[in-house]
């Protein structure tokens, strides 16, 4: 080692300042355990959601795989992105967008039974319930029409997403008796920290709208599709959905095309050869309901002796059945049916209601509901083409789940 020169002092000195400074700012973090959680731009959405939800780290949502034959769309100009698709589920699933923290959309649209609910009529806030039956939420941003609700009145899907926010039984963010209307919804989800941070990283600021909810939940609905069915598999052996499936039995086929073909009726509305023409309304391969369908004759109210005529479109008709084949939800707008022969029975001898002046004329002859004198084994030809339909994925992926941690 050579003399110690001036130059070589200075080298030292500050090589001890530069070492101590470092020591110093460590000792800084040391003291300071919280640094990490004050800086995390997560804290909130990780201390509400844990490992459930992962900005860094999204689930798929924009781009799920669907099958070639598959064309409807109602997208429109609100294709879905991860980002806006998972804050959509957190909405889909928080409670505080009802007026007294009691209910989210997944209290009535529960994953387990297709979106739908299992009761007759869906439990609101403070012991309201709905009019119509909760509808399953299963493809539908595969469908041609779109106007949403039993009776259509929603516009388009994203209109719908905030309805039951400012339904009073439902969500209850009504503006009436004293209640707070969506403003009041807008301002409350403002003031929320998850939603701070969520919406910042999602829109780049955090500014809660009307328009952002309606975009990112119907994202979320729109992403919940269901395409493993033995349908699927079928089809996509064969060129035309009409050719037989040769995954399906011999009963499941002929359910298929007595599903598909339409009826030949005599004059006054006995069906005497042909299908049973469910596919003029329930079209495959979405088994959306087309547009310009009237009602079915399923008129009733629920609780009442009054009738409505203007019911006229239904979900796809996809997932009717569990996994399992068993019963899922209820059917139609009253909630009447737990079984497709229950359903077939009611096609099989449309009702004649005088006051239904809506009824489609594909289900009528001269003002008369048709019959179908379906026999034995074409119901159970039929039920079991309806039930392979059902897929399995829908009821458990997760990123159709509640993310919550404690909700
Ligand atoms: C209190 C129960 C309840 C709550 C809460 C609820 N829904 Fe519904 N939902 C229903 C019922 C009942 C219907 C059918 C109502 C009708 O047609 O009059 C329905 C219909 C729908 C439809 C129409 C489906 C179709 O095929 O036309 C969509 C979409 C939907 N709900 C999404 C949501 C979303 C999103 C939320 C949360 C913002 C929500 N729902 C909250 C009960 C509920
Ligand atoms: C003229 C058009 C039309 C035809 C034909 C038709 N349906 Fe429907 N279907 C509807 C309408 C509209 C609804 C909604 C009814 C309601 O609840 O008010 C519906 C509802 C249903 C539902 C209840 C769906 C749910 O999610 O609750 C099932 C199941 C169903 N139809 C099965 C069938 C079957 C099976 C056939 C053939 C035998 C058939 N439909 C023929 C128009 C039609």
């Amino acid at each position: 080692m050579g003399k110690i020169t001036p130059y070589k002092l200075t080298a030292i000195l500050t090589a001890i300042i530069v070492v101590a400074w470092g020591c110093k700012k460590l000792d800084l973090t040391i003291v300071n355990p919280n640094e990490n959680a004050v800086f995390d731009p997560f804290a909130a959405t990780k201390a509400t959601f844990g490992t459930n939800i992962d900005f860094a780290n999204l689930n798929n949502y924009a781009n799920q795989t669907k099958p070639a034959y598959i064309l409807n769309d109602n997208s429109g100009n609100n294709p879905i992105t991860n980002p806006k698709a998972t804050l959509g589920r957190i909405l889909f699933y928080d409670k505080n967008l009802s007026i007294n923290n009691t209910i989210s959309c997944g209290s009535c649209h529960k994953q387990a039974f297709a979106f739908s609910d299992t009761a007759i009529v869906s439990k609101g806030v403070e012991g309201g319930v709905t009019v119509r039956h909760s509808m399953r939420l299963v493809n539908a941003r595969f469908s041609n029409e779109l106007k949403f609700f039993w009776n259509e009145r929603a516009a388009n899907l994203e209109v719908q997403t905030t309805i039951p926010i400012q339904d009073h039984v439902e969500m209850g963010f009504s503006g009436v008796n004293g209640r707070g209307n969506i403003n009041s919804l807008v301002n409350k989800l403002g003031g929320i920290n998850y939603y701070k941070e969520i919406f910042k990283t999602v829109y780049g600021d955090t500014i809660v709208t009307e328009a952002r909810l309606q975009e990112s939940l119907a994202q979320f609905v729109r992403s919940i599709q269901s395409f493993d069915s033995k349908f699927d598999a079928g089809r996509a052996l064969v060129n035309n959905e009409r050719d037989p499936f040769p995954n399906y039995t011999n009963q499941e086929n002929a359910g298929k095309n007595l599903y598909l073909a339409p009826p030949v009726f005599d004059g006054v509305g006995n069906r005497i050869s042909g299908g049973v023409g469910c596919n003029g309304c329930h079209r495959a391969p979405e088994f959306d309901i087309d547009p310009n369908s009237r009602n079915n004759g399923i008129v009733g109210v629920i609780g009442s002796n009054a009738i409505e005529t203007n019911n006229t479109r239904a979900p796809s008709l996809r997932d009717l059945v569990k996994a399992d084949g068993t019963s899922n939800a209820r059917m139609m707008h009253t909630g009447q049916f737990t079984t497709i022969e229950g359903v077939l029975a009611h096609y099989n001898n449309i009702p004649n209601i005088a006051a239904n002046n809506n009824l489609d004329n594909r289900l009528r002859v001269d003002g008369v509901g048709n019959k179908l004198n379906l026999t034995a084994t074409e119901i159970t030809q039929l039920v079991a083409f309806i039930k392979t339909l059902r897929g399995t994925n829908i009821y458990t992926d997760k990123k159709w789940s509640n993310p919550f941690l404690v909700q």
